[in-house]
């Protein structure tokens, strides 16, 4: 496995890989755990050769958020893309990939105005500048997403389609830790007392989901079924919504579509999870 940080290396490499067949690539920001690796391993079974890139992304975080102490292990994350299969890793600097005069920026609008949009102003314009950015660099047939993050990943379905973008996004599931918490590079942050709090995320939504199998179609009943299950662990709510899948806007009246979708602290971590109502 090839590890490069040079952009116009990565560029050429990727243009001669693409003579083999279709590309794949898998945009992560490390510190990598099995919902990372699910997407690779995806990515290496469908397509003779996988890049992925590790770049944490200083233009995604707000002031006060935790670009500095963002989790890092590259020799780590290296040995496991290894054992996946992965070909190439691509980890740029933050100097190469935003040189001075860096000017241009992708700004998604309607859809970056909600849930994460609202708490975290920005952060959807950093994240769609850099993965455009990574796709022009590795011209990409293939790119893989998962969806633990719904509104990303709907955001950058947008942007390929807005900008006639010749990449596919391929959506994957969420995956778990085995009591159910969804795995984040986040989760490392969690003291003890917290990762139990954190469970709260996976059975609000688990029993709002038999709430609505039960068929309850009221919307503000079903997230406060998720609030009090949240409340009652000790967990800050910053936000739980009923939305529409591709709107990303709240619903009254639920359907087997809508997507619940929350943030909520515990402690200082702030994470993130979502669930469709019917499996
Ligand atoms: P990061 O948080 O590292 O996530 C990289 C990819 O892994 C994203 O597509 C994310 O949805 C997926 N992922 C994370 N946890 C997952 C889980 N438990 N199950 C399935 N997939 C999971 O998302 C980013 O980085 C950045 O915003 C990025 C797109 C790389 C742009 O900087």
């Amino acid at each position: 496995m090839q590890i490069i940080q040079d952009i116009s290396l990565v560029k050429s490499l990727c243009r001669s890989l693409k003579q083999e067949g279709s590309l794949g690539f898998v945009p992560t920001m490390g510190y990598l755990h099995e919902g990372h690796l699910s997407l690779v391993k995806q990515s290496v079974k469908e397509n003779p050769n996988t890049v992925v890139s590790i770049f944490v992304n200083p233009s995604q975080f707000g002031p006060n958020e935790d670009l500095a102490t963002y989790p890092r292990d590259l020799e780590r994350d290296a040995g496991l893309l290894k054992e996946c299969g992965a070909g190439y890793v691509f980890t740029p600097t933050a100097q190469t990939m935003y040189p001075d005069g860096f000017d241009t920026w992708v700004v998604p609008d309607k859809l970056a105005s909600v849930l994460c949009g609202k708490s975290r102003p920005g952060h959807f314009r950093g994240v769609a500048t850099i993965v455009l950015k990574l796709i022009n660099i590795t011209a990409a047939d293939h790119m893989y997403m998962g969806l633990k993050d719904y509104q990303q990943l709907r955001i950058l379905k947008q942007m390929v389609i807005d900008l006639h973008l010749d990449c596919e996004i391929v959506a994957c599931p969420i995956v778990r830790e085995s009591d159910g918490l969804a795995m984040s590079s986040r989760n490392s942050y969690l003291n003890p007392s917290e990762r139990k709090q954190a469970l709260s995320l996976y059975h609000g939504l688990l029993k709002a989901r038999e709430l609505f199998e039960q068929g309850e179609r009221d919307c503000g009943r079903i997230i406060e079924t998720i609030k009090k299950s949240i409340q009652d662990s000790g967990g800050r709510i910053d936000y739980i919504e009923c939305v529409n899948p591709l709107s990303l806007q709240s619903v009254q009246e639920a359907e087997a579509d809508t997507r619940m979708m929350l943030a909520v602290y515990f402690g200082k971590t702030r994470l993130i999870d979502n669930m469709a109502l019917k499996a």
